[in-house]
């Protein structure tokens, strides 16, 4: 299949490009390198600069291909800011970028004749759940601009699907962690807030000491407890979704996770295991839900998929990536 990745330099769009391309896949990266890179674009994808905001610069590139005789089939969409302290501060901006971004996508692939959409949505749609095993059916209530702005793109990529005979896979991601078994491409930013990177950075001596925020919430040991999902397995089942949605003609809402709960702690001791990491407890961080945790039955069962990094391997390719970029 010959798919467009829309964001295809960043984290997680660089990844799935590199799954794509092993499972034989052609690919085509549209990005506009606000927090992406070149260097992360797999050699054998074709890269051309662009925004998501500015129609012509997704029509260029679907005209393009069509006359090359082959046209894209599918187009996925990674390109959201996805910082959600810097959503509560600048909601406007989220709402510009990735409402309005995959407003313009749609309207350029639907006057293009694409029917297929793959899209990156997250688990912060569910807010802060009542029960922590989150499923598909459960209630949306986003508790920051970030998941607000991500539920309302779901449900535009649902009508518009009615409307114009789209096919969408919509995969809300759990806590993504972890870089490529290459080492070429991993979470390479100046201003890292995710757990397992500061973990990692705090075992490498880039940083002094790692704070866990907060060990008083109701859980195993105190601290917030998460699921978390190798970037790898991860874009793999963006593969199978993508294959799927084209040979069946069907559309797919699933949680991309791993299905089970590590604490911050658990996480922060496995790290220790390996590595010497200086740590303290500090204040909760607001806005954290104690407990997050993907019930991923029907993605296994739709597209049989299985993750097969645990926590572990997350956190060895993260040290390992990082280790590398010095
Ligand atoms: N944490 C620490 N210390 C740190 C960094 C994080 O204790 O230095 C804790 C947080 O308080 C939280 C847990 O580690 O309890 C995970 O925090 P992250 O910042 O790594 O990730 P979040 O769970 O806040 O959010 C991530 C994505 C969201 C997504 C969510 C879904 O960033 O986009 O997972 O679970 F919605």
């Amino acid at each position: 299949m010959k798919v467009l990745v829309v964001g295809g330099a960043g984290y997680i769009g660089s990844h799935t490009t590199y799954e794509l391309v092993r499972a034989g896949h052609e690919v085509v990266v549209l990005d506009n390198l606000f927090s992406g890179s070149t260097k992360s674009i797999h050699p054998k994808a074709k890269f051309v600069w662009g925004d998501i905001r500015r129609k012509s610069d997704i029509t260029r590139i679907l005209a393009e291909e069509a006359q090359s005789g082959h046209p894209i089939e599918v187009a996925m969409h990674f390109a959201a800011r996805l910082i959600v302290p810097e959503s509560m501060a600048k909601p406007l901006d989220y709402y510009e970028n990735n409402v309005e971004g995959l407003r313009v996508m749609l309207e350029a692939l639907i006057e293009n004749n694409i029917k297929n959409v793959v899209f990156s949505s997250t688990a912060a749609v569910y807010g802060d759940p009542a029960i922590p095993e989150c499923s598909e059916d459960d209630a949306t209530i986003p508790i920051n601009p970030y998941g607000e702005t991500k539920l309302a793109c779901e449900n535009m990529i649902k009508w518009a699907a009615q409307a114009h005979d789209l096919n969408y896979c919509i995969l809300r991601y759990f806590n993504v962690a972890g870089a490529d078994s290459s080492l070429e491409i991993g979470l390479d930013k100046d201003q890292l807030t995710h757990l397992v990177p500061l973990i990692m950075q705090t075992a490498l001596g880039i940083r002094d000491k790692f704070y866990v925020f907060g060990d008083d919430y109701d859980t195993i040991d105190g601290t917030c407890v998460r699921d978390f999902i190798h970037v790898t397995d991860l874009a793999q089942a963006h593969v199978l979704g993508a294959e799927y949605i084209l040979s069946k003609g069907e559309s797919l809402l699933a949680n991309l996770g791993s299905g089970s709960g590590y604490s911050v702690k658990q996480v922060l001791d496995t790290a220790r295991e390996l590595f010497e990491v200086p740590y303290e407890i500090s204040p909760r961080r607001p806005g954290d839900p104690a407990k997050l945790i993907a019930d991923t039955s029907r993605i296994k069962s739709i597209l049989g998929w299985e993750p097969k990094l645990d926590i572990k391997a997350i956190i060895k390719s993260d040290y390992e990536f990082r280790k590398k970029l010095g």
